[in-house]
């Protein structure tokens, strides 16, 4: 299986951001958190940022929506360009429909699920989407503890992607180092966001270089 590393710029220098983008070009797409202050106790960026990035970017953007109404707002991240766009399940009134929409748009559509959330019930939807985030940390803030006790839903989410045929990408966000990935990748993820382990270790070249091989070992 091939691993794609998604650096996020959450905590890349949000002055200098088309220069962050370039210091992450060997990675395979660029995570981009958008919170509200409102789903998450913290506030980014919105719709018009992405455009903008999306300009500059060298790689496509994995557009990761932690705000609510995502059934509002969801499709518009689509419209400016993003190559994905996932929504949270805990805050969407119609997973199906929104989804639907942004693949209507041309996006690759995600459902993401906090810590807490069973995974269950969204199973059976799995053709409705191109990939699952499985949230490792609290939605909020990067820099926090990767949650082990969030891998059996990994577990449940590879039976059913492998008994469906489906190509849905399992992804995995907060405390992604290079000792975690190894647990989230043996748990059945293949992709792997990272936000300080990218920009605050050393250069991020070689961090995604690490990520990768680790990995895949
Ligand atoms: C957290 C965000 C993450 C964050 C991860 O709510 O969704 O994408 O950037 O940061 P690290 O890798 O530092 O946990
Ligand atoms: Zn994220």
């Amino acid at each position: 299986m091939t691993a794609r590393i998604n650096p996020s710029i959450l905590t890349a220098d949000f002055a200098n951001l088309e220069h962050e983008l370039d210091r992450i070009a060997t990675a395979d797409l660029v995570h981009v958190d958008i919170m509200d202050n409102h789903f998450v106790p913290n506030l980014t960026f919105g719709q018009r940022m992405v455009e903008s990035l999306q300009r500059v970017s060298p790689l496509p953007l994995d557009v990761h929506l932690m705000i609510d109404d995502p059934d509002r707002w969801a499709p518009g991240y689509a419209e400016v360009g993003a190559f994905s766009v996932t929504f949270h399940a805990e805050a969407a009134a119609d997973p199906v429909a929104i989804a639907r929409r942004l693949r209507q748009i041309g996006a690759r559509a995600g459902i993401a699920v906090k810590p807490g959330t069973d995974i269950r019930p969204y199973l059976e939807l799995l053709p409705e989407f191109d990939q699952v985030l499985v949230m490792t940390v609290e939605p909020g803030f990067g820099g926090q503890s990767f949650m082990e006790s969030t891998m059996p839903k990994l577990g449940l989410l590879r039976e059913a992607v492998s008994a469906s045929g489906l190509d849905v990408w399992l992804q995995v966000d907060g405390g992604i180092t290079e000792q975690t990935i190894t647990i989230a990748a043996e748990a059945g993820a293949d992709t792997f966001v990272a936000g300080s382990s990218v920009y605050n270790v050393g250069e991020p070249a070689s961090q995604i270089a690490a990520l990768r091989a680790a990995a895949a070992a």
